[in-house]
């Protein structure tokens, strides 16, 4: 019966078909590129670096408003908000590679001795540290903004602490005429020392030259002490001489002055022995 009444009219058949295909679709309205929906309506978008601040009417276009610092809008848009700059947070390894400006976002890259690990065209949304080559291995490959370091095992014979970009051979003691003290690993040097041959007659010479050190200031205090002595003892004769020759000129009547002057003179000895 639906069936004969269509086929009866073509017209009415179509409206159906059309109205079918618009329920599928899910769009009842189809609006041009650089123009967004609202409603039943079609409004020109707002242009990159600004937003929408009121919709259009039948009456007027749609009204727009630029972005603000810290913000951006980086293409034609119905969105009434502009995109906040991204951030580049040291704490995600990141530094500023070009800024904010209103029509695009931050571009971020690695900081110095950083890699990317999440990355989207030339943007890095993070980034890590290079690894450290731990000692015994050196760096085989120096990190770069997009990949990490690469270490690898010294040889047997060679050694590096870590930041080396070769290992560097041991080195040979015999070579530079030394004595090999501490063999070398893959992460230190070898240690070289004297000859103890060498050691031995550096001691012995070092002994004979202190001990004649030794001697010979012993020798000089000697000699200087005997020589302070004689002198003393020939002051000492010469006092005595002269004291006993005043005593006799004096005479008998004043041998009581003369045994005080005797005392005197004891007495002026002492204080020079004692000088
Ligand atoms: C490794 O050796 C270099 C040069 O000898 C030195 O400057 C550096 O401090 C050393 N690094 C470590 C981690 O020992």
């Amino acid at each position: 019966m639906f069936n004969t009444s269509l086929r009866r009219n073509p017209v009415a058949a179509a409206s159906v078909l059309i109205l079918l295909m618009k329920v599928f679709s899910g769009h009842t309205l189809t609006c041009q590129r650089a123009e967004y929906q609202i409603g039943n309506e079609c409004c020109p978008m707002c242009p990159p670096g600004s937003r929408v601040k009121t919709d259009c009417t039948e009456i007027r276009s749609t009204s727009c408003l630029p972005c603000t610092k810290g913000t951006f809008m980086n293409q034609p848009t119905g969105l009434k908000l502009c995109f906040s700059c991204a951030h580049c947070g040291k704490d995600s390894g990141l530094k500023i590679k070009r800024s904010c400006t209103f029509i695009s976002d931050t571009v971020c890259e690695p900081l110095e001795g950083f890699y990317c690990i999440d990355s989207t065209g030339d943007r890095c949304e993070a980034a890590l540290k290079h690894k450290q080559c731990q000692p015994g291995q050196y760096i085989s490959q120096k990190g770069t903004a997009s990949t990490d370091t690469v270490c690898s095992d010294c040889s047997e014979g060679t050694f590096s602490n870590g930041t080396f970009e070769s290992c560097r051979p041991h080195t040979q003691c015999d070579s530079v005429n030394l004595q090999l003290i501490k063999a070398g690993t893959a992460s230190t040097d070898a240690e070289c020392g004297e000859h103890s041959s060498t050691l031995m007659t550096g001691i012995v010479i070092g002994v004979i030259v202190f001990m004649l050190m030794i001697g010979t200031s012993a020798y000089l205090m000697y000699y200087l002490k005997k020589k302070e002595r004689t002198r003393n003892a020939e002051n000492h004769a010469e006092e005595v001489q002269q004291m006993t020759a005043l005593r006799s000129e004096a005479g008998p009547a004043s041998s009581a002055l003369g045994g005080l002057s005797l005392i005197n003179c004891t007495q002026a000895m002492f204080s020079l022995h004692e000088l």
